[in-house]
């Protein structure tokens, strides 16, 4: 190559590309899980506040606490661990995802950046709210029904308590649990896992049986007034045995508005939408069994009909964000 400055170009080009591939890499083995990601100086005073734990409830914890957690996966907002007794999950909250990034802060602070830049600022501490605030509220009105043993929403200085997990790549962490903000859960299977246990057993009676449990549950907790703008029912939804639980509730919100049926049949159509497209994907061989009843539980919890093959799919689509 005759031309150095085009030779300057490729080499820089190419080092572009390796630099993107390895970072890329690095998060497909990883998942990226750092301590310095659960960690967050909350600038603002937070409103809500760690519960009270008695010397019995405390001595629980400890003991469940006294086991190694591994990494089972992660979603938009926590990292998740199960303990080596496969009965409880320990998750920690991704607070790369819940506050402004590098990026942002090198925004100037001048007209005409300094409105976009509190823009972005103000939504991430809105996100981050929200997430607490659905722990929050489930913790103390849905505690059942999300399966919650403990919710450490503020680093605090009285648990004297540590961990050790164990990260996807087999790494050992020991944790200082005053520092972070985590939450126990009990462990159970994601609503598509169990589904897809049953349905390629051909069990689908129990399929039926563990739709309507769930579908049910969601109208128990419009009964409460309380719902998920998260309609991720397959993967955020499942059971503890035979017990439906609502295993993320990082987007629990509040409306009284919602016990009346008028309110929540949109939700409910929602829900049981996406538990049909779920069957449509992955099992139409039962869509014919599957779809009639997914309508048949929406009509016992609204006395309306439905028909779920002429739904838009549109109508549950978000809209794009400006920003
Ligand atoms: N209690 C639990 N039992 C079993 N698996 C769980 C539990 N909690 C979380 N998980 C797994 O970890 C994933 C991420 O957890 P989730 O609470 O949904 O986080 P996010 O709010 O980031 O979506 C879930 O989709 C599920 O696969
Ligand atoms: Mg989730």
């Amino acid at each position: 190559m005759k031309n150095p400055s085009i030779k300057k170009w490729l080499y820089g080009l190419l080092s572009l590309l390796i630099l993107f591939g390895a970072t890329r890499l690095y998060y497909s083995i990883t998942d990226d899980v750092r301590i310095s990601h659960m960690t967050y100086q909350l600038p603002f005073q937070a409103p809500w506040q760690v519960p009270e734990l008695t010397p019995e409830a405390h001595q629980q914890l400890a003991q469940v606490l006294n086991q190694k957690f591994h990494y089972i996966g992660k979603g938009a907002q926590s990292y998740a661990f199960a303990s080596e007794d496969q009965q409880y999950v320990l998750k920690f909250f991704k607070f790369k995802h819940l506050k402004p990034n590098f990026l942002v802060k090198l925004i100037p602070s001048i007209p005409p950046f300094k409105a976009y830049k509190e823009q972005v600022i103000e939504r991430k501490k809105r996100k981050l709210l929200s997430v607490f605030n659905g722990y929050d509220l489930a913790y103390h009105y849905n505690r059942q029904d999300s399966q919650l043993l403990y919710v450490h929403l503020l680093p605090t200085q009285n648990l004297h308590q540590q961990v050790t997990i164990i990260d996807k790549i087999g790494q050992e962490k020991i944790i200082n649990l005053d520092d972070v903000v985590f939450l126990i859960q009990r462990k159970g299977d994601t609503l598509d896992t169990r589904l897809t246990q049953l349905l390629d057993q051909g069990q689908v009676p129990e399929a039926g049986k563990a739709i309507a449990s769930i579908v049910k549950m969601y109208v128990s907790e419009y009964q409460k007034g309380l719902y998920d703008r998260d309609h991720g029912v397959m993967v955020n939804t499942g059971f503890v045995g035979d017990q439906p639980f609502h295993l993320d509730v990082g987007k629990f919100s509040q409306d009284d508005n919602m016990r009346h049926v008028q309110v929540y049949k949109k939700d409910l159509e929602h829900v049981v939408w996406k538990i049909d497209q779920w069957v449509k994907t992955h099992f139409p061989q039962y869509t014919a069994i599957l779809t009639p009843f997914l309508a048949l539980q929406y009509q016992q919890w609204t006395h309306e009909a439905l028909d779920l093959n002429a739904i838009d799919p549109q109508r549950f689509q978000r809209k794009p964000r400006l920003f």
